[in-house]
């Protein structure tokens, strides 16, 4: 591991100190033989004074039940109806499943509680059928799982909850989640899915706005999509929508995947937010630092020329530095030259650690875009080691000096770097 990953594990670490996070975790994750793994990266979290609520689905432990028992269910996940038989099915394997993960918790020296914090009514009658015995979120017992989490002890809700009569009613996990969690001002929902999440036709995009992740839902439902990722992409979004700054759909059965989203910039799975992100911005005279830390590799293999504090200065605006939670990985300058309709693209760079993943394009098609603002026709970018990329990626073409005004002509010359010429019309000449 290098200094820079360190970095960026470290700056999330007091983002997240004290904040609660709500872990959504499905019957089939919690069945997976990476359960233990999750649980131990829970007492990281806890290690690091995040506050955990575990909320579990039982879907999987509810059919296996069945099924051992020889009793037809009417519903698994809590969405639809479910009858007296299917009650009782579903508060045993329930119930047996919150007992596991208190004795995995245990197993890991982590202090948890069985809480009955979700207080229910019935579902109803929807589309002319009564849902018996499935319940929707009515209020969330909020003061006990405050209590709870000030004593350092990991609620754990199982998909149930009771009315004021002491009955039971079967609650689908991802909405008792998004309940928590606005109940709970988290800063996080995590869902831990299975095939759902990760089982459709074409990956899910790593990053969505609540516009993006709503649209989304909307495809998947009118093309028949998985109705697990419907209901946790719906949450999420929803979760977004009343204050729960991001939300993540994880595959629960890898390894590590939990700590990977927490505490990279790229995270591993899928996020709808509704805070700053990713931005590229102007630069200021504070970031200059930043931008000289950000290329001095670069520089030093030549890649890119070489330039004083002074220089960026006299040029600040500019400079461009795309940000992943203000974190600077990737800088751009657009120099115009509106006299001769030309603008040099110069000082484009990514760092390593964020290479290959779009970033670079990114900041190509931005400045590209600014500087058809300004009426530009041309960009041009002098490069010694990125020729190939500037033309594939870029859609660049070879020049010779010719196409250099006279005074750039010049600073070329002197400057000895031999960089070869690349040129971009920005509109085809003939319009
Ligand atoms: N580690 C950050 C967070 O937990 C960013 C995660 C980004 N994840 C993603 N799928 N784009 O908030």
């Amino acid at each position: 591991m290098n200094v820079s990953d360190l970095r960026e594990i470290l700056q999330y670490v007091p983002r997240f100190r004290e904040r609660i996070f709500v872990i959504a975790v499905d019957g089939a994750v919690a069945a997976s033989e990476n359960f233990s793994n999750i649980l131990l990266d829970l007492a990281v979290l806890r290690s690091l004074s995040v506050r955990v609520i575990l909320v579990h689905g039982a879907s999987r432990q509810i059919s296996d039940l069945a099924t051992k028992r020889g009793i037809k269910v009417s519903n698994t996940d809590g969405t639809g109806i479910t009858d007296d038989a299917t009650l009782e099915v579903a508060i045993d394997a329930a119930i047996r499943l919150t007992n596991g993960i208190m004795e995995g918790l245990s197993a890991v020296d982590l202090r948890a509680a069985y809480a009955n914090a979700i207080i229910a009514h019935p579902a109803g009658i929807l589309g002319g059928t009564d849902q018996l015995f499935t319940g929707r979120v009515e209020r969330v017992d909020n003061h006990a799982l405050e209590l709870l989490l000030k004593e350092g002890i990991i609620p754990v809700i199982p998909p149930l909850g009771f009315d004021g009569e002491g009955r039971t009613y079967r609650v689908n996990s991802d909405g008792i989640a998004l309940e928590v969690a606005e109940a709970l001002h988290a800063a996080k929902i995590i869902f831990l899915g299975a095939d759902d999440v990760v089982g459709g036709p074409s990956p899910l995009p790593r990053q969505l706005s609540i516009d993006e992740a709503e649209d989304l839902t909307r495809k998947l439902r009118a093309s028949g999509g998985s109705s697990g990722l419907i209901s946790k992409l719906e949450c999420a979004a929803r979760s977004c929508r009343v204050g729960v700054p991001r939300a993540h759909l994880l595959d629960g059965r890898i390894n590590e995947a939990l700590l990977t989203e927490i505490f990279s910039h790229e995270g591993s799975g899928t996020m709808v937010y509704s805070n700053e992100y990713q931005q590229i911005r102007r630069i200021f005279k504070k970031d200059v630092r930043a931008v000289m830390n950000l290329i001095r590799q670069s520089v030093e293999d030549e890649e890119i020329a070489r330039r004083t504090r002074a220089d960026i200065l006299s040029r600040i605006e500019d400079y461009w530095i795309l940000e992943i939670d203000r974190t600077p990985i990737a800088c751009v300058a657009l120099h115009v030259d509106s006299a001769n309709s030309l603008a040099e693209m110069a000082c484009l760079y990514v760092s390593k650690a964020h290479e290959n993943k779009g970033y670079g394009r990114k900041l190509m098609a931005f400045a590209e875009n600014l500087a058809k603002e300004k009426g530009i026709e041309r960009v041009y970018a002098l490069s010694t080691r990125a020729v190939n990329y500037l033309q594939q990626k870029g859609g660049f073409t070879e020049a010779d000096t010719s196409m250099l005004p006279g005074e750039r002509r010049a600073r070329y010359e002197v400057s000895g770097r031999n960089s070869r010429i690349l040129v971009k019309e920005l509109r085809p000449k003939s319009s």
